[in-house]
């Protein structure tokens, strides 16, 4: 673990209400010896101090993310008022509905996703830049995951929540489908929800004092869906990714859960106009009726929106769920009945 975040984590065992922002980082400096960091436990024993410095690390420290900053926000109120979360595939779609979800829930929350130009338009719109970050990242890519994880640390000094939402759906039947495009949903849903989990449960693991995190799948993990298999797949293998990790993180107070969503058209860019047209093909309908014919096939009738899959995130981030761990929560409207 970085010299940062061994600090970082010193003062969340000692104040794990604490958020803290970097304001001097010596990249030449070494990690912080068994001494320093002894004399760091020792200076933030008592109470938590506005600055801290320790082995060539300059901090900021606060209560409250708006404290660092040195103005209140306007609402630091909220069900996760004092977390902080980092959200995959924010620049769009689900990750996008779920994050701000997060953040009007009190959370403050890094925006991570590999396309630079959306995360441009959405700070562009986040009301409270106080309790906001966007953060390009790769999630395929180590150094690049990691990175991210950092720039998070380095801006609120903590990470208590993770929700993996970077994901693609290459629609072809089996006979057709290129391997490359296979392989690219594989790295995407599963090594990319690998990296983020193992960097998000390194460093909750080092804070002591538990985390949750969600994994979006689908509906396509519980009951497969034609022309879908890497998706099928990836999004099955999330759900069994997520049981062990629960399995294994429990003991540290962390939870892992995963929502599998149906069918969830506003503001996705998987369900483009090609892929409504492939979707409208493998239904003999028209792409006009690609919507209505999928919200029908709900028990509930119903078109399902990202503010319904942000709803069960928060829920699952939040203390109501604090028992809740290696469970799939279905939002499709009762579609599938396999859990
Ligand atoms: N829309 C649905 O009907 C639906 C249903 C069930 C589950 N889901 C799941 O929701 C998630 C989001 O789907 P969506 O429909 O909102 O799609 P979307 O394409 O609108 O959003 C996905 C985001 O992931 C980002 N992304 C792609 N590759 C990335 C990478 N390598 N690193 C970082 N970010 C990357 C994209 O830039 C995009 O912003 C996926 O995991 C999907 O499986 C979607």
């Amino acid at each position: 673990m970085s010299g940062l975040r061994t600090v970082l984590a010193t003062i969340q065992k000692a104040h794990p209400e604490a958020f803290c922002r970097v304001d001097d980082l010596d990249t030449d400096s070494p990690d912080p010896s068994a001494e320093d960091l002894a004399q760091l436990a020792g200076q933030v024993a008592e109470q938590l101090p506005d600055q801290v410095h320790c082995a060539g690390i300059g901090l900021r420290c606060a209560q409250s993310p708006g404290g660092l900053s040195g103005q209140p926000g306007p609402d630091e109120g909220g069900e996760l008022a004092g977390q902080v979360a980092l959200v995959t595939g924010a620049a769009s779609g689900l990750g996008l509905g779920i994050a701000r979800g997060l953040h009007a829930a009190g959370a403050c929350v890094v925006f991570t996703d590999v396309d630079r130009e959306g995360l441009r338009s959405v700070a562009a719109s986040i009301d409270d830049p106080l309790r906001a970050l966007t953060q390009e990242m790769n999630v395929t890519d180590e150094a690049s995951v990691a990175a991210a994880f950092d720039a998070a640390l380095r801006h609120f000094g903590r990470l208590d929540i993770l929700v993996c939402a970077a994901g693609i759906a290459p629609p072809y039947e089996l006979v057709d489908f290129p391997v490359d495009r296979f392989r690219l949903a594989l790295e995407i849903n599963l090594t990319g929800y690998f990296l983020c989990a193992r960097e998000a449960a390194r460093i909750m693991r080092a804070q002591g004092h538990g985390g949750s995190m969600v994994m979006l799948s689908s509906k396509s993990g519980l009951e497969p869906s034609k022309a879908n298999s890497a998706y099928n797949a990836t999004k099955a293998g999330e759900l069994h990714l997520a049981r062990g990790w629960a399995l294994e993180l429990g003991v540290d107070g962390i939870r892992v859960n995963c929502i599998a969503p149906g069918n969830v058209f506003e503001g996705s860019k998987i369900w483009n106009p090609d892929y409504i047209r492939k979707a409208a093909e493998k239904k003999g309908i028209a792409p006009d009726e690609v919507i209505p014919y999928y919200n029908n096939l709900t028990a509930l009738k119903a078109e399902i929106k990202p503010q319904d899959i942000a709803d069960a995130a928060v829920f699952l981030c939040s203390r109501r769920a604090r028992r809740i761990t290696g469970q799939v929560l279905a939002v499709d409207g009762g579609q599938v009945w396999v859990r």
